[in-house]
């Protein structure tokens, strides 16, 4: 393994929409130095250099000639994922690379193969993984707060952000670039929660819709997931221009009462009826909260070897999860997950 300096120096590759939330949370984690950023968009990586006071560069390979960082983030569209993260575990640095790992299994096994043979750690990041919320509920769940576990629901209904929307055509709109519509690309952050609620998912019921103009894959998505533990949940998603009402994101019902993740974690149980009761409200909540625990845990494994909370693997299941939901959208039947 290569030699870590004092801080964990890390390439910035891909200096877009989410570069800007991944940099919010290294800003609480200071055993990360931010060394490099690329883009081929110089002005982009420049920027995050006037910004950082790292070097700007217009490609990785010109970074890694350059040297001067022992880690990389890849923040890139889709179907870039393999080729780079590759390219990059087979020049010996530590790879930490946005979910989904790629856009289908087999590409997503070649990865784990190139990650196998190489000396670095390797991450997907799920940052859901650290979400403050999700954790709390987690929590309350091994709490016993609201007795057996009997179902779960995600509801999200999402305006199309222009960081991540804007442009003339951003690549989501493009089924080849983004491997399919809504529930591959931002799907991901709330099927990760369900599978630590409620453990792994055996297999899907779906149907998808295409409702907003020009984009490829569906940017509606209902579904029933049925868990190998036997509980059911529900799953639905949708991108809309229309003006959107208040939503529970989650809702975890159990038999003796509910949590309920909208704005902060409610916990609704016999003391509490009805309109419930704010939990741990004292503590940073909110997903913007969920990068910073990424980064700590990535820089934990790199820096002192340790375990990763939830290896790359994991990452398997939501990827699958989606692609067994596009399945069943198809044949109009349950689609097992594995
Ligand atoms: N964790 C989250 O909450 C979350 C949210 C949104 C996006 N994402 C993920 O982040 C990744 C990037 O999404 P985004 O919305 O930031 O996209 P984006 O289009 O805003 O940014 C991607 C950037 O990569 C650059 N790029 C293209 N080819 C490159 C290359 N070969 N080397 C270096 N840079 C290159 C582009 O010029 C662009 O600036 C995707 O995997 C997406 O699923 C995660």
């Amino acid at each position: 393994m290569r030699a870590v300096s004092e801080t964990l120096r890390l390439a910035l590759v891909g200096c877009g929409a989410i570069c800007d939330w991944h940099r919010r949370g290294l800003g609480h984690v200071p055993e990360i130095e931010i060394t490099a950023a690329v883009d081929p968009d110089l002005a982009r990586a420049q920027r995050v250099a006037d910004e950082t006071g790292a070097r700007a560069f217009g490609s990785l390979d010109e970074a890694i000639d350059a040297g001067g960082f022992e880690a990389v983030d890849l923040m890139l569209p889709h179907d870039l994922h393999e080729p780079v993260a590759v390219r990059a575990l087979e020049a010996g640095l530590h790879v930490l690379l946005e979910k989904p790992m790629a856009s289908t299994p087999e590409a997503c096994d070649r990865i784990l193969a190139a990650a196998a043979g190489a000396p670095g750690v390797f991450m997907v990041a799920e940052n859901a993984q650290y979400w403050p919320e999700v954790r709390i509920a987690a929590d309350l769940i091994r709490e016993g707060a609201i007795g057996d576990l009997v179902t779960a629901e995600v509801h999200l209904f999402l305006p199309p952000m222009p960081a991540f929307y804007g442009g003339d055509r951003p690549w989501r709109f493009d089924a080849e670039k983004t491997g399919g519509g809504i529930t591959i690309d931002t799907g991901s952050h709330y099927i990760r929660p369900l599978r630590m609620w409620l453990g792994e998912i055996d297999e899907v019921v779906a149907a998808m819709e295409r409702t907003y103009a020009g984009m490829q894959g569906e940017s509606l998505a209902r579904a029933l997931f049925r868990f190998r533990s036997g509980h059911v949940a529900t799953f639905s998603m949708m991108l809309t221009d229309a003006p959107i009402g208040r939503q529970d994101m989650f809702r975890i019902s159990g038999t003796q009462g509910e949590i309920q993740i909208g704005a902060g974690v409610r916990l609704v149980d016999a003391e509490h009826p009805h309109q419930g009761v704010r939990v741990r409200e004292d503590e940073p909540q909110g997903y913007l909260e969920s990068y910073a625990g990424q980064f700590r845990d990535f820089a934990r494994a790199v820096r002192e070897g340790a375990a990763l909370e939830a290896g790359p693997e994991v990452a398997l299941g939501e990827l699958r999860t989606a692609l067994a939901m596009a399945r069943s959208a198809e044949s109009g039947r349950w689609e097992k997950v594995w």
